[in-house]
């Protein structure tokens, strides 16, 4: 263990997830998005948007970080830097992690960072496809999109958002999306569930969104393995 104390990972780190760990977050196959629209929010430095685009998805990618091509490559030092901060904060804070989907803390830290490489060239390439945007007030149209998925901002970061943000940014991806919005985990970077949860599903079933709490195959952040799915005809 390093000297450092963590009480969760506290600021909000850009980080970098490949596209085959969204699919086992999110749960989908690659024949699930070979025809959809869908919207990646936050993304990040994420591999999602390069994946689904490479295999035919008409795919968005958003977050507040997206301020313009001539800080991309900032914004790619940034999720770098963030990408091996996150890695030492998994050595540092083992009890958190399951070891699984990734083999270990080299196989983490080396799959992350081709993700930074994947999303520095799809943005090169799709610079239109990256679209400033933060939560609750995303750029975007009602039902915009087939399918929203939602990873690593509200319930990982209990500390940047109270009940009525989350509330308020739920309703936002709901409102752009025709079809899912799906968001994951359900647990914050200790490990304990987000405690608004069941007041959060009865706020949504209210507005006439029917919530379903799904098992995936996938758990790193320990306790981590199930996601929100909203459906966003509401
Ligand atoms: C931990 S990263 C998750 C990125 C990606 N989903 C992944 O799993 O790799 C969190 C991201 O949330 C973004 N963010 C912070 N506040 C936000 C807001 N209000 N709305 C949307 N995104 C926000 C940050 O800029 C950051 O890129």
């Amino acid at each position: 263990m390093s000297t450092h104390e963590y009480r969760g990972l506290g600021d909000i780190i850009v980080t970098a997830r490949p596209f085959d760990e969204y699919l086992a977050m999110f749960d989908l196959r690659p024949a699930d998005l070979s025809t959809a629209t869908a919207l990646d929010c936050p993304a990040g430095a994420s591999g999602f948007a390069a994946g689904a685009r490479a295999i035919g998805c008409e795919v968005t990618a958003c977050d507040p970080l997206y301020t313009g091509m001539t800080s991309h490559g900032e914004l790619v030092a940034r999720a770098r830097r963030d990408t091996a901060f996150g890695n030492q904060y998994v050595a540092d804070t083992p009890d958190t992690y399951v070891w699984g989907f990734f083999r270990d803390l080299d196989d983490h830290l080396s799959r992350r960072m081709a993700a930074v490489d994947a999303f520095d060239r799809d943005r090169i390439a799709n610079p239109d496809r990256y679209v400033m945007g933060a939560l609750p007030h995303l750029p975007f149209g009602d039902d915009a999109f087939d399918l929203v998925l939602s990873s690593h901002l509200l319930f990982v970061y209990p500390d940047h958002f109270d009940a009525e943000a989350h509330l308020d940014g739920v309703l936002e991806l709901a409102r752009v999306a025709s079809g899912e919005v799906r968001m994951f985990p359900l647990v914050d970077t200790t490990t304990r569930p987000w405690p608004g949860l069941e007041d959060l599903r009865r706020a949504l079933s209210a507005r006439g969104h029917a919530t379903e709490v799904r098992h995936v195959p996938y758990e790193f952040i320990r306790n981590g393995d199930a996601m929100l799915v909203i459906d966003g005809v509401g």
